[in-house]
């Protein structure tokens, strides 16, 4: 038995180095890097500026809890409002995406006295209680069914189930803006003004789950900019710190307002060294332009597989779903593996996912699309 608990099916090779879109085994091969180690390396591996203020502050102060203030967490804290926009007033820091969420349904049952939950099917928002409750995982919830709270998943992007839904009981919606794990899947702007006035009219809290979509992946600032959305809570980790281990929940204004000292608590969360890691982020981001600059690639992806065995390409910005009919998907995942490009796979069969740094060059973007176009489908002519 291995010391390490196995929980993922890994590559065939251990991973020693990385540099910007690029990993390097143990073995000395490089591979590019479609996949961003589960969609976390927003700035591409190792950025120097990250790796600076990373090691800069674990030099000056490495740790502190929120027992005491810390200038640098105040400020990630400013610039990280300041990047969500008008819409948000404060954040709260704790360490990963599950986490994020849990703290985000919990204060929606707090603040609305209610205990049912909606998500939608397809949709993955972690595997902590709350969390797993509203992910669309049904195995993992038979064993602990007696303790989950209720959740309903309705169809996404539906607009006749969301008109037929009640959500009077509800306290919170949760939703990605694309469904990345169910295959990338996105819906019409129109199904999410629709559910967000039915949360208003329900006074159902909405939460946006921007673990995947956050941080310019999809062309802005975070996917909920691109809709006609006023959530309640915005839930964000991966990209938000170019690895370091983060997450947050951004509050809209009078969420922010009734959530009183006490009802949250991290001891990890928002220490200096992550604290430090998100404003590099941030910088890095704004400053080198990559939300255009994951417009730019995801354009040249789109014309770069046309004629391919790629029959449809979803989603937005450098948040991919390559859909590969005909059974190939897999074989083409292995066929970019052994010409040093890794990607990832969905609960789809069909969709192979891309979500590389935001920063991924031409020449890798090059390097996969010449390996799609090599890919010959097995009982092709
Ligand atoms: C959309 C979404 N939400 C939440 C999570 C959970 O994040 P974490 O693994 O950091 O707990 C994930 C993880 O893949 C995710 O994709």
């Amino acid at each position: 038995m291995p010391a390490l608990q196995p929980t993922y099916a890994p590559y065939p090779f251990a991973l020693v180095s990385a540099h910007g879109d690029a990993v390097v085994a143990e073995d000395g091969r490089a591979f590019t890097d479609f996949y961003g180690g589960h969609c976390v390396c927003s700035t591409g591996h190792s950025h120097p500026r990250v790796v600076d203020a990373i090691c800069a502050q674990a030099r000056s102060l490495l740790f502190y809890s929120t027992a005491a203030e810390l200038p640098v967490r105040t400020a990630a804290a400013d610039a990280l409002v300041r990047y969500a926009g008008p819409h948000i007033a404060s954040v709260f820091f704790c360490n990963s995406g599950a986490e994020a969420n849990e703290n985000a349904l919990k204060l929606s049952a707090q603040l609305t006295g209610r205990s049912r939950f909606v998500a939608f099917a397809g949709g993955f928002h972690g595997r902590t209680l709350l969390a797993l409750a509203c992910t669309d995982l049904p195995k993992l919830h038979a064993p602990l069914r007696p303790l989950l709270p209720a959740c309903e998943f309705l169809p996404f992007g539906d607009a006749a189930a969301l008109a037929q839904a009640d959500f009077s009981e509800v306290a919170a919606v949760i939703v990605e803006p694309i469904q990345s794990m169910a295959g990338v899947r996105t819906a019409d702007p129109s199904w999410f003004t629709a559910l967000q006035r039915k949360c208003t009219d329900a006074g159902t809290m909405l939460v946006v789950d921007e673990v995947q979509t956050g941080f310019g992946r999809t062309g802005t600032p975070f996917a909920f900019h691109q809709y006609d959305l006023a959530p309640d809570f915005v839930t964000c980790a991966k990209g938000i710190a170019s690895g370091f281990p983060l997450g947050a929940v951004l509050f809209a204004a009078p969420v922010a307002a009734q959530i009183a000292p006490g009802d949250l608590g991290s001891t990890f969360g928002g220490g200096p060294v992550a604290s430090a890691a998100l404003l590099a982020t941030l910088e890095v981001i704004e400053e080198e332009g990559l939300a255009a600059r994951a417009l730019a690639a995801e354009a040249r992806i789109r014309a770069g597989v046309e004629g391919t065995v790629v029959t449809e390409v979803r989603g937005a910005g450098l948040l991919i779903g390559l859909v590969v009919g005909g059974g190939h998907a897999a074989a083409l995942k292995a066929h970019l593996q052994a010409e040093r490009v890794l990607v990832g796979a969905s609960a789809d069969p069909e969709v192979l996912r891309l979500m590389p740094p935001l920063n991924v060059s031409d020449a890798a973007i090059d390097h996969l699309l010449h390996a799609v176009r090599s890919f010959a489908p097995a009982g092709a002519a």
